[in-house]
Order: structure tokens, then C-alpha cells, then sequence
């Protein structure tokens, strides 16, 4: 529990905190598995919280997408999973325990409750089948009936049970992204499974949908360059895209947008800001009949077709306005950069001719956002009013605005405090505490 404390940051403790007591309220058990128990445990960042829940996963998290600030981004009523986003951008999953029973490979799966040791025997490779107990009777007790924590020990990537690609053969895809993102090696046994598994050509079994959500994992890995170099080596990146290969596949691209991205925070909520500027890039070289190929192999909606078509459009018209004279304080540029969505930012950083506009941005990203991050909540309270409220927001909003502008100077640091030789009954008191 400890070392999951410490690898979250405040927004994603404060989540499990809020899971955990509503778990507690409704009596179910809950547990935390999957993506976050591996990053954990392999010392990765944790990217999102998968929460499996023995009991009604569906009730819970509709209980908690009423809370302030929670959204219910979407919901499988098959295998009775949420995806939910928490304050800050935290993005969670709350799925029931379950087992997942495929009649050929592809297939929609028959799904049925179960306890949480079924469920991580269920999973694709041994590292995402540990779980960690979140109840009160168990808390911190790690389950981990495929010993996947010795596989990270040994940096390996094993399947959690030999007919993993053939129930779901999206996981061929998903071996090569976690493989490359971790730096694994595949074990031999799972090496032999996945040839034969190509042999059977189960590859051509993925639904559509599951190629979209993939590609959607893809453009979000630190390295999406790197996973798709891979995905081309092994012959997989051409389901999504036949024309996907060679150079036509923008892959100096897409790594140029890679380093643009790195501006951003490791913490910041990237949901929108991804998707558009790479699909963007990875679509640069094809033609129009090969675009709707992909749109058609993927099945990918509308709405995320036009992220990406009406992408360029959209950023003309921020670049217009970032580079516009009347911009002359730091505090304009800062809110002006501030207002633009990140997708538009990012795509600017890749694609700008406009010197001004990539050094405003840049400035943003390196210099504006530290300086308005000085002003504190305190600062903002000195001057009486409360926070949460508009009034709050306005006033710090001008307190940000004078600090950039160099109208405000840094308050002094606080004052040594004087030390006094503590009594001898006070310090050993102190030091028994510290012990
Ligand atoms: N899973 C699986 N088979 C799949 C997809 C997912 O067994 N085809 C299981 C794995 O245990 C995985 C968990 O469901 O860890 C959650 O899946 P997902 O959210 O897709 O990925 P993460 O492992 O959390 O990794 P990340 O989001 O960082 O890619």
C-alpha cells in the first residue's frame, strides 16, 4: 500500500480513496489490477487506475459518476466495465470480476461473474493479472496467481494461459505495444503461441472497433514511432492499413510529434490532445481512397475521423490569433495559449511555418505555466475571498496575470524559523515519535 501511495500522484490517490469508501458503502470488494498494479509494481508511471469489483461493477460506478466532477465516458454492458473520468483527468475503470468465454477467436465472449482469482486467469499475459486487495479485512494483500511479479522481475512477457490470442487476438497486437513500451522479452512458450496463432491467421478475426481503440492506445504510448516500426515488422500494422508500410508510413512523423508532445506535463490529462495531430501525421502520405480504407478497416466514427480531417482547418484559425500583434504581454499570450485546445497546440508545434506562433507556444509550455503556478492558493485567499467561488478564479486569474507581466514580485521566502534547544523531556518525546 505503501509503494501504491507513492506511485500515484494526489489526483489518483484521492480517486482511490473516493472508490474505495463508495465500495466500502455499497459492501463489495474491491481490488486494483490490471495496467496500474503492473506500472506499480515494474516502476512505470501509472497511467490509469483498473478497479474489479466482485459484485455489481455497473452500480458502483454509476454511484460515482454522480460525485462532483466524475464522468462516465463510456460503459460495456457485456462485460459490465466502466470507463470513468475523475477530477483532474484520472482516468479509471471499474469492471466486474469475471470470465470471459470465447466460442472461436474473435468472437463476442459469454461473460459471467467470478471471483478475482478466475478473473486475472482470464487475462492476457501474467503481468496484468496481479491484483491488490483494497478492503479492510485484506488491504494490501497482492494476488497473484500467474506469477506475474517474477515475470517482471525477469522483464519477461508471458501469456496468463496458452489460448490467450485465440480468445482474443487483439492481444498480438497489444503483445508488441507493451513489449516495446516495457522493453520486454517475449518468453519462449508465448513466442511459439502467437506463430501458431498466426498460422491460423486469427489476426483477421479482430473486430474493427478493437483495431480503432488500439490505434487510439497506440498514438498515447510514450513511443507510438517505436510500437509502429514494430507492428510494420510483424506484419500487423497492415489490418489497419494495407498502405501502412514502407514510406508511407509517416513514421519520421510521427516521432517529430512525439518530442513536440514531451512539452506537456507527464501528469496532464492528454484526452483529446493525441488522437487528432498523429492520426493526422500517420494519414500525411495516403491518398484519399487509402484514408477511407483505414476509416473503413477500423471502423472508426465520424467524430473521430473529423478529429483528424478537420484538424488543420481548426489550428489556421488558432494560429491566427497566436500570432497576432495585438499579443504583447506576456499575460495575452498566456491566456490566449491557455484558451486553444491542446490538439490545436500540438498539431501548431508540428506543422507551423510561423516562427512566432512555435515560440509562444514553447514559452507557454516552459516558462508561462511555472510563473502562474507560483501563485498560491494563499496568495489568492490574502485578498478575502473564498476558494471555489468566481470571485477566486478572478482574482487569481489577475494575481497570474501580474506575476507573468513582472507587475507582481515573488513574495520572500518565509523566514527561518528560530531554532531553540529543545527541553531534554521534549526531545526524547520527539525522538520516540520519529522512531
Ligand atoms: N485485458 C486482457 N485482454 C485484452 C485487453 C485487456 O486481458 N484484450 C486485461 C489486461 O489484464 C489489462 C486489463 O484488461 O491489464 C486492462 O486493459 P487496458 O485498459 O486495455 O490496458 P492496460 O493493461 O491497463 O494498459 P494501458 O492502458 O496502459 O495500455
Amino acid at each position: 500500500m505503501f509503494m501504491l501511495e507513492s506511485h500515484l500522484n494526489p489526483q489518483q490517490n484521492r480517486v482511490v480513496s473516493l472508490v474505495q469508501d463508495a465500495a466500502t458503502q455499497a459492501g463489495l470488494t474491491l481490488l486494483l489490477a490490471g495496467g496500474a498494479m503492473r506500472d506499480m509494481l515494474g516502476g512505470f508511471q501509472i497511467r490509469g487506475l483498473d478497479f474489479v469489483v466482485e459484485g455489481n461493477a455497473l452500480k458502483l460506478a454509476h454511484g460515482l459518476a454522480g460525485l462532483p466532477g466524475v464522468e462516465l465516458v463510456s460503459e460495456d454492458e457485456v462485460r459490465k466495465s466502466a470507463d470513468l473520468r475523475f477530477p483532474g483527468g484520472v482516468p479509471a475503470q471499474i469492471a466486474m470480476a469475471r470470465v470471459e468465454r470465447y466460442s472461436r477467436p474473435g468472437a463476442k465472449p459469454k461473460v459471467s461473474a467470478a471471483t478475482i482469482q478466475e478473473d486475472l486467469r482470464r487475462r492476457d499475459f501474467t503481468i496484468n493479472a496481479i491484483a491488490l486487495s483494497l478492503n479492510r479485512g485484506s488491504r494490501g494483500l497482492l494476488i497473484d496467481p500467474t506469477n506475474g511479479l517474477a515475470d517482471l522481475g525477469r522483464r519477461e512477457l508471458r501469456t496468463a494461459y496458452p489460448f490467450a490470442f485465440y480468445d482474443d487476438p487483439v492481444r498480438l497486437l497489444r503483445m508488441v505495444r507493451l513489449r516495446i513500451r516495457m522493453g520486454l522479452e517475449v518468453e519462449e512458450k508465448t513466442r511459439a503461441q502467437a506463430e501458431n496463432a498466426r498460422l491460423a491467421e486469427v489476426e483477421k478475426t479482430i473486430p474493427p472497433r478493437a483495431l480503432c481503440e488500439e490505434l487510439a492506445r497506440i498514438v498515447s504510448e510514450p513511443s507510438p514511432s517505436e510500437v509502429l516500426k514494430a507492428l510494420e515488422e510483424e506484419k500487423l500494422l497492415a489490418l489497419l492499413s494495407p498502405a501502412w508500410s514502407g514510406p508511407k508510413l509517416n513514421l519520421a512523423g510521427v516521432a517529430k510529434l512525439e518530442r513536440a508532445r514531451r512539452l506537456w506535463s507527464p501528469d496532464a490529462d492528454m484526452t483529446g490532445v493525441d488522437w487528432g495531430p498523429f492520426l493526422y501525421a500517420l494519414t500525411e502520405k495516403l491518398t484519399p481512397k487509402e484514408r477511407a480504407e483505414l476509416i473503413r478497416n477500423t471502423a472508426m466514427t465520424k467524430q473521430e475521423a473529423q478529429a483528424w480531417q478537420q484538424l488543420p482547418a481548426r489550428a489556421r484559425k488558432a494560429e491566427a490569433i497566436l500570432k497576432s500583434a495585438r499579443l504583447k504581454k506576456p499575460s495575452q499570450i498566456y491566456e490566449a495559449v491557455s484558451k486553444t485546445a491542446g490538439s490545436e497546440l500540438l498539431f501548431l508545434l508540428y506543422q507551423s511555418p510561423v516562427r512566432l506562433v512555435q515560440d509562444r507556444i514553447k514559452n507557454y509550455f516552459q516558462k508561462y505555466l511555472q510563473t502562474a503556478m507560483e501563485v498560491t492558493e494563499a496568495e489568492v485567499v490574502a485578498s478575502g475571498v473564498t476558494p471555489g467561488t468566481p470571485k477566486f478564479y478572478k482574482v487569481r486569474d489577475s494575481l497570474v496575470a501580474a506575476r507573468l507581466d513582472g507587475r507582481a514580485r515573488k513574495p520572500a521566502p518565509p523566514v527561518a524559523p528560530i531554532v531553540l534547544t529543545p527541553e531534554p523531556e521534549a526531545a526524547a518525546r520527539r525522538g520516540r515519535r520519529q522512531l
